[in-house]
């Protein structure tokens, strides 16, 4: 059976693609298996591969806060990249280099099944939001097998230019009515069925009207399905 171990043990001596060669440490990512949130960054930078581990530098102190205003301790998300191995001078990961990790991601994504996605910058975007652009659809939830997936501003872009600062706390703090939506839903969608097989159903609700129910939070809703 696959764990989170083996898929850092692989990383860690992975050859798969030319970031291999100029890496010092490779960075798998961190965090508990039974995570609700996971964090998907670009890749390691400076520091994290000198520690092999994730966010630590200044945009990691960064998240950091921003998980706390949210609620959330570090300890209790899973954090990672989709390239593990820093690209040389912080260059963008090229395709193929993202093409060649995506087995490592897509396992942890198998492995932790979180109820909310963050990804982090443009690269982590496109991956589940191919051709979008950051700047109209960040802190916007998407359900996406019975997940949501927020895309956010990069924290180290984020860190230094107020607006996109501004923006990137208020998606953090958007976080947990996010995931009470996916709750409400899921709840909603099992009710439905429920009663849809039940013996004396007439008509289900359907699964556009349980979506639109929203968190108890006399709000609008943070989440729209595709
Ligand atoms: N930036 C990233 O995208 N990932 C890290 O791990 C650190 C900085
Ligand atoms: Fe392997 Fe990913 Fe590192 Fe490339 S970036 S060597 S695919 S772990």
């Amino acid at each position: 059976m696959d764990d989170l171990n083996q898929v850092a043990s692989e990383v860690r001596v992975c050859q798969k693609c030319p970031l291999a060669a100029t890496r010092i440490k490779a960075v798998p990512g961190e965090g508990p298996a039974n995570a609700e949130v996971m964090l998907i960054g670009e890749g390691p930078g400076f520091n994290e591969d000198k520690q092999g581990r994730p966010f630590v530098g200044a945009s990691g102190n960064f998240l950091n806060e921003l998980l706390a205003a949210a609620g959330y301790k570090r300890e209790e998300v899973f954090i990672t990249n989709v390239v593990k191995c820093r690209p040389p001078g912080n260059r963008d990961p090229q395709p193929n280099e993202i093409e060649a990790c995506s087995e490592y991601l897509e396992r942890q994504m198998l492995l932790i099944n979180p109820k909310i996605i963050v990804t982090l910058g443009r690269f982590s975007m496109s991956k589940f939001f191919p051709g979008a652009k950051i700047s109209a659809i960040h802190g916007q939830a998407k359900l996406m097998n019975g997940r949501a997936v927020v895309p956010m501003f990069h924290p180290a872009a984020a860190l230094h230019q107020p607006a996109l600062r501004q923006s990137i706390e208020d998606d953090f703090r958007k976080l947990k009515q996010i995931i009470a939506e996916v709750n409400q839903s899921a709840a909603s969608t099992l009710a439905s069925k429920a009663v849809s097989q039940g013996p004396a159903s007439k008509k289900a609700p359907s699964q556009d009207d349980s979506a639109d129910n929203g968190a108890d939070n006399g709000g609008e809703s943070q989440l729209s399905l595709f």
